[in-house]
């Protein structure tokens, strides 16, 4: 099996037989293409709506899927729907005064957020913890909205349109407000405090959206999309129209002091700044900008990835405020773009610093293809000469489905799965497999299934979760670390097939320490690149409000029993410094076996490092012992993030043609006490990394034996030494994180690190110090290889 791309000629040899997806028992024939009409109705807005937030204080009452137009909004152009759309996003703000009073008082429809909620620090978390237990799905069918004020969202929740025909918010004139969404909208007098802690805006979506803003005058300081979020957060298929007035305002983007990563589908017409970002380290792939003065107007990062942009008819494509080698001068770290495409634009890359020889900054251009694009690299002589070739890095978008009717999808809860965090759903979720994989889209309504042993998914199966529907393992099949079980198996070793999972959070009830959250087997059919992957969808431990042990049948979940209960991995059994044994959430998080290709994209493999379901977020000392290990022989297409676990977050053995970009990892903050790999030990079985006096800390990533491995774009950090932060100052938080064995192939591009001595080691020998690449706050080396 032959696949290709520029970068990575993907070769696989088969040394196993595949065995080709068959069909459920209840299958007359293969899925095959979507068979809804023209005119149908998204199916999403049709299918019966029985998701439930099961941990809610009042989940038979919680609605999760809420039609804009139930909620009164016309969508008529004309008609001004923001207080529609606020209501369903809101729902029953007025119950935030109860929460003051009492907090177990609150009203069922609660969310997070809102303007009264942030007066102190105390009630703002507050706020935040019930959030976690209620989920929202908001549905645009095709339509114009007409929006005077911001829309703000909350956290878990996605606003979707409808996917055949995205509907339009359409700011008015006399729009008022910071963005048209906000995602994390700034306290009116409140000296800059936001909803939420910036690094901790998880799980958001907004998906197949317009968001015009061409009846604003064009002087106003406009923004589109105000995206200052976190890890498990998606934006797919939006498109921002902005003023093609000259000196126009409008920006469609807004992002400031955040961390993450994946975006997709952008596009983005005309305005001043197409999107400006200012944050840690994001992935952005498939972005369009069109007609904007400035595309992409970069403020500061510590390292960040574009991976296939189009830029068309701007002045500027990337506008660089390169700050100096110091904190204090932070600006832009690294800037890694692959596969661009500009066109009628003047200059492609502007730095606001010459370069005399050295840059205090990064900058990779790969696979880049200029048309009357007079200026490569504005400012600088620094030897960067784009490279043209003619394949792109693969790429696939969350599959929706838009073609598809109501008759092709089928629900677990439909046929007997109960979602509500208690009842043991092993057999119900099986059965749904076996049945329909390969001929229905399954369905997981929101909830919470509990499962008590391995769920197989046969290759073939097409997934799709409703506002992060939680798989939960947990139970006596998973205690023990010789004896390691896997909570869900996608495909089983040699299958091969379709396998589409996406919105779904992999989870367990801890203790868990023998539980291998997901093992990664099935491989794409020939000439299907992509075929098998993860969209949106998220290995999580603990930490949250929706994983809690399972209670007696018939308990009410109130909010007292969940608080002292929990899921035995909350901060009261598991605070910072506690090495408790019913705080070991997973023995590893993914597996992926030599026979299987992965096409990930935007999974998040996370150990909780905080409880953010209590107030003031504490740190909690919860322990995964590895977060992924990759055997697979290839192709990988990995857009991820990995942090917490005890022995690594990034294992490669054998593993041959991956492609991962950005990756970013954090070591555990508990480290070196205990010391790695406590509270797990090394097992050969798995191929784990031996640990010593001198190196005792978590791999951020380590690679052993493996070829055509390319890294385009990475950030390993490491903030803590046993929650103190004094070896910042030095970097001296631990010697090494970034390992790789002499045998293997390895080209990396932009690698940044935080608090580490050695960025890269080579058979554990430093190779690449940090002193010598200080970026700002980050070190960061631009390009290694052997
Ligand atoms: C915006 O304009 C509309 C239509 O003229 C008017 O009804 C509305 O009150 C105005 N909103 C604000 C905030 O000025
Ligand atoms: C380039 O400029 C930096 C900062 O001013 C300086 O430290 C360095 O020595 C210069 N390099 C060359 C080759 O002139
Ligand atoms: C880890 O290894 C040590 C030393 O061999 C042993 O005492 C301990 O029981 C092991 N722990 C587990 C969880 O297997
Ligand atoms: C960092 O600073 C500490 C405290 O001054 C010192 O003990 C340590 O050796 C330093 N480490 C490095 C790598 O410079």
């Amino acid at each position: 099996m032959w696949l290709c791309s520029a970068l990575l000629l993907l070769s696989t040899v088969l040394c196993i037989p595949r065995t080709v997806s068959g069909l459920g028992s209840s299958c007359s024939a293969p899925l095959g293409s979507g068979t809804a009409s023209s005119t149908d109705p998204y199916w999403l807005e049709t299918i019966k709506h029985q998701g439930t937030s099961p941990f809610n204080s009042d989940p038979n009452s919680y609605q999760i899927f809420r039609n804009v137009k139930d909620f009164g909004a016309k969508g008529d152009g004309v008609t001004d729907d923001t207080a529609a759309i606020k209501l369903v996003l809101d729902n029953l703000a007025s119950a935030f005064i109860d929460i003051r009073v009492h907090s177990a008082a609150m009203s069922s429809g609660t969310r997070c957020g809102g303007g009264s909620c942030a007066e102190s620090t105390y009630e703002h978390l507050l706020l935040a913890r019930f959030a976690t237990d209620s989920k929202t799905v908001v549905s645009l069918r095709q339509s114009t909205y007409l929006v005077s004020s911001p829309i703000n969202t909350y956290y878990y929740t996605e606003m979707i349109g409808d996917a055949k025909n995205p509907p339009s918010l359409l700011a008015r004139s006399n729009f008022s407000g910071f963005a048209v969404i906000d995602a994390d909208p700034y306290i009116p007098n409140g000296w800059g405090a936001q909803w939420f802690a910036n690094q901790d805006n998880f799980f958001r979506s907004v998906r197949n959206l317009i968001i015009d803003m061409r009846q604003i005058p064009s002087r106003n300081s406009a923004i589109g999309l105000h995206w200052q979020v976190a890890q498990a957060t998606s934006l797919v298929n939006v498109v921002v129209e902005m003023s093609t007035a000259s000196g126009t305002n409008h920006q469609g983007k807004q992002r400031n002091g955040d961390y993450l990563h994946e975006l997709n589908l952008l596009t983005f017409r005309a305005g001043k700044i197409g999107i400006q970002v200012g944050n840690q380290q994001f992935t952005v792939r498939n972005l369009i900008i069109n007609n904007a003065n400035v595309a992409v107007s970069a403020i500061w990062n510590w390292g960040f990835t574009f991976q296939g942009v189009t830029i068309n008819n701007c002045q500027i494509g990337f506008d660089l405020n390169v700050g100096g080698a110091t904190q204090a001068k932070q600006g832009v770290g690294s800037e890694t773009i692959i596969d661009a495409v500009v066109t009628n634009t003047p200059v492609f890359v502007r730095s606001s610093v010459a370069s005399n020889g050295t840059l205090p900054y990064s900058l990779v251009l790969n696979n880049i293809q200029l048309t009357n694009v007079p200026t490569a690299v504005g400012v600088g002589n620094g030897g960067y000469h784009p490279r043209r070739s003619a394949g792109r890095i693969f790429g696939k978008a969350r599959p929706q489905y838009a073609d598809y009717a109501t008759s092709q999808i089928i629900s677990v809860k439909s046929q007997g799965a109960k979602g509500d965090g208690r009842t043991d759903d092993t057999a119900a979720i099986q059965n749904v497999f076996n049945q329909y994989a390969g001929c229905k889209i399954i369905f997981f309504d929101a909830g919470v299934y509990y499962v008590t042993d391995t769920i197989t998914i046969p290759a073939g199966t097409q997934i799709v979760g409703e506002a992060w529907t939680v798989i939960l393992g947990g139970g006596s099949n998973f205690q023990s670390q010789t004896n390691p079980r896997v909570v869900v198996q996608a495909g089983t070793p040699g299958s091969q097939g379709i396998m589409e999972i996406s919105g779904i959070l992999f989870s367990t009830a801890g203790p868990a320490p023998g539980a291998i959250v997901l093992e990664w087997n099935v491989h794409d059919p020939s000439g299907q690149q992509g075929a098998a992957g993860l969209w949106d969808t998220h290995i999580r431990s603990l930490g949250s409000g929706e994983v809690r042990v399972v209670l007696p049948e018939n308990t009410a979940p109130t909010d007292k029993v969940y608080l002292a209960k929990g899921t035995n991995m909350q901060e009261a059994n598991c605070p910072a410094g506690s090495v408790n044994t019913p705080c070991q959430a997973a023995f590893l998080g993914i597996h992926l076996t030599s026979g299987s290709s992965a096409y990930f994209e935007g999974t998040w493999v996370w150990t909780a490092d905080h409880d953010f379901d209590a107030i003031g977020s504490p740190q909690t000392s919860i322990f995964t012992g590895r977060g992924i290990l990759s055997e697979s022989a290839g192709p990988v297409w990995f857009i991820g993030t990995s942090e917490h676990a005890s022995l690594y977050q990034y294992n490669l053995v054998n593993a041959q043609n991956h492609y991962i970009g950005f990756a970013q990892t954090e070591n555990p903050y508990y480290q070196p006490v205990p010391a790695a790999p406590a509270p797990y030990n090394s097992s050969s079985t798995y191929h784990d990394p031996t640990f010593s006096d001198s190196v005792n800390m978590a791999w951020a990533m380590n690679v052993q034996s493996s070829s055509n491995i390319i890294l385009f774009g990475a950030g390993f950090y490491t903030f803590y030494q046993h929650y103190g932060q004094t070896c910042l100052t030095n970097n001296s938080c631990q010697t090494h994180i970034f390992n790789i064995d002499s045998a293997s192939s390895v080209t990396v591009y932009s690698v940044s690190t935080v608090g580490s001595t050695y960025q890269l080691s080579v058979g554990q020998n430093g190779v690449v110090s940090q002193t010598d690449n200080q970026d700002g706050f980050q070190s960061t080396f631009t390009a290694w290889s052997n």
